[in-house]
């Protein structure tokens, strides 16, 4: 059996000695509408983790889901994918429902102690449920992704398969039949946690949504002002020599030697092409990193916790003086890739984005196709170079405006899907959910980190004192969802000890 092995693996490496020399792997750029690979809430490699699981009480199964919960004429179901674990379970506990979101589920926030959840759940009782958003991961509830099937796609749908997924567990488990429900979730998730208690307080008796963008916005200029903010938060001049670099990227595009340079600097599969949305590509891949990194800076969730830190992966280069403008842009990059085991060069090519996101088949670009079309038709979240002040500071308020992300609506789901479409959709997303100042519920907790972009479409005050924001000073995307870590700062500290205590008084009370 070794020797096999033995044989094998030199094998391999022969041929790789002889191969012609096979083409670069090409890397696209991670982020995508705010979304990066593997969906917003991130969680950490499972080999880091399983050792302190139990996994003799964690139940996984499919429920047999409608796929119109608005129209029964159309009849059909498709299997949901689901996981739940009673071990902190006490008679008479609560039950609490984690949501899926825009990416795979698993059962990693039922079954590992110490998160968030399952903190909570260890301390008031708690059964714990997570449900896996329709179209994402396993979840697949057509035979394909084309448009006339993505029009099953919608939160509003996907909050009534939290609604029947609640019934049924209450039917099938009686020890829950009296059990109150909590619903969480972080950030797409933490807004339909939030909207899942909005529109069924019979089912629902609190929400924690972590990091939700409650209010649907087309043109999300704030988005890369709070980038802007938030590295200049931890060091100005940091942001000084940032905001020369996109200034310097902006300038090399102008000359044919400059855009040379680029293509070295950045390690570019393709050379810079000049028409107008490979340009505004290019703008997207140059600004991935730094929008990841800032938003999830510092989570205690794999390598964000110390490594890929607005500090570690941005400012440890830009405040080298030993180095170039570009030398600094090109370290943020190659580290980025470098952390996340990307090796290649980066793809810049805008017509294969396009090809990639048409395929309807449930394969490589499922979750992209899958979130960038619930961007088209419910909430833009269009992260654009149009503010005054970051656009400037990006390299140019022209360099990436939402029409740009509209015209890709139009490209990958067809002429339908338009601006006046796409603006339309959005403002029927804030009446359906009443926006952030129209919430109209109670026992809702949104957790916001202060350096998060995505904060800035969250619901940061409240006049109803039984809608409680917590604002965290300094802190990234849904970091109150993870455990304790010696790294956290006293304001992460404190806010979850506010989340406890709030939701400890709302489930003692009779
Ligand atoms: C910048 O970030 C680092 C690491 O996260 C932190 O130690 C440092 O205190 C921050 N500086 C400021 C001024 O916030
Ligand atoms: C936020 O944190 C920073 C860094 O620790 C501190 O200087 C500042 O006073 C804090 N702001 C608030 C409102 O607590």
């Amino acid at each position: 059996m070794r020797q096999v092995v033995v044989l094998l693996l030199a094998a391999c490496v022969l041929s790789q000695v002889f191969a012609a020399p096979a083409e670069e792997k090409r890397i696209r750029r991670n982020m995508i509408r705010g979304r990066p690979r593997g969906g917003m809430k991130k969680t950490p490699p499972m080999s880091e983790v399983s050792h302190k699981i139990n996994f003799d009480t964690v139940v996984s199964g499919t429920f047999t889901q409608t796929l119109d919960h608005f129209d029964s004429s159309v009849g059909k179901t498709f299997k949901q994918r689901y996981w739940h674990n009673n071990q902190w379970y006490k008679d008479g506990g609560p039950a609490f429902l984690m949501l899926g979101g825009e990416g795979p589920e698993s059962s990693y926030w039922v079954s590992y102690p110490g998160l968030e959840m399952t903190n909570l759940a260890a301390k008031q009782g708690a059964w714990v449920f997570d449900i896996e958003h329709r179209f994402y991961g396993e979840t697949k509830p057509t035979s394909d992704m084309s448009v006339s099937n993505l029009k099953y796609l919608s939160s509003a749908q996907a909050i009534e398969d939290a609604a029947a997924f609640i019934k049924a567990m209450t039917a099938q488990y009686p020890q829950l039949a009296n059990a109150r429900w909590v619903t969480f979730g972080g950030s797409y998730s933490g807004a339909l946690a939030a909207w899942t208690r909005a529109k069924h307080p019979e089912l629902v008796y609190a929400a924690v949504g972590s990091s939700g963008p409650v209010q649907a916005e087309v043109d999300f200029k704030e988005y890369l002002e709070v980038v802007q903010n938030s590295i200049s938060r931890n060091s100005t001049d940091c942001a000084t020599s940032v905001t020369a670099g996109f200034n310097l990227v902006a300038s090399l595009l102008k000359t044919t030697d400059g855009r040379k340079q680029l293509k070295t600097a950045f390690h570019l599969c393709q050379d810079i092409q000049l028409d107008d949305k490979s340009l505004k590509y290019f703008w997207e891949t140059v600004y991935s990193p730094y929008m990841e990194v800032v938003q999830y800076s510092g989570d205690a969730a794999g390598s964000f916790a110390t490594q890929l830190t607005i500090s570690h992966a941005i400012c440890r280069y830009h405040n080298n003086k030993a180095t170039t403008t570009i030398q600094k842009m090109k370290q943020v990059n190659d580290y980025f890739n470098l952390v996340n085991e990307y090796f290649g060069c980066n793809d810049i090519d805008y017509n294969g984005f396009i090809s990639f996101m048409k395929d309807t088949s449930f394969g490589e670009a499922q979750s992209d196709r899958a979130w960038v079309w619930q961007t088209c038709t419910e909430f833009g979240y269009y992260q654009s170079t149009a503010s005054a002040t970051a656009g400037p500071w990006f390299g140019g308020v022209a360099n990436l405006p939402a029409q740009y992300y509209i015209d890709e609506c139009t490209a990958i789901y067809g002429a339908a899907y338009n601006s006046q479409e796409v603006q339309t959709s959005v403002d029927y997303t804030n009446q359906y959910y009443g926006g952030r100042d129209k919430l109209n519920t109670a026992r809702i907790l949104l957790p916001n980190g202060d350096i998060d972009p995505w904060h800035a479409l969250g619901k940061l005050t409240s006049a109803n004192s039984d809608i409680v924001p917590v604002v965290i000073n300094g802190t990234a995307h849904c970091a109150d969802m993870y455990g304790a870590s010696s790294l956290d700062s006293v304001y992460l500290t404190n806010a979850r000890q506010k989340i406890s205590d709030v939701l400890d008084g709302w489930l003692k009370a009779k």
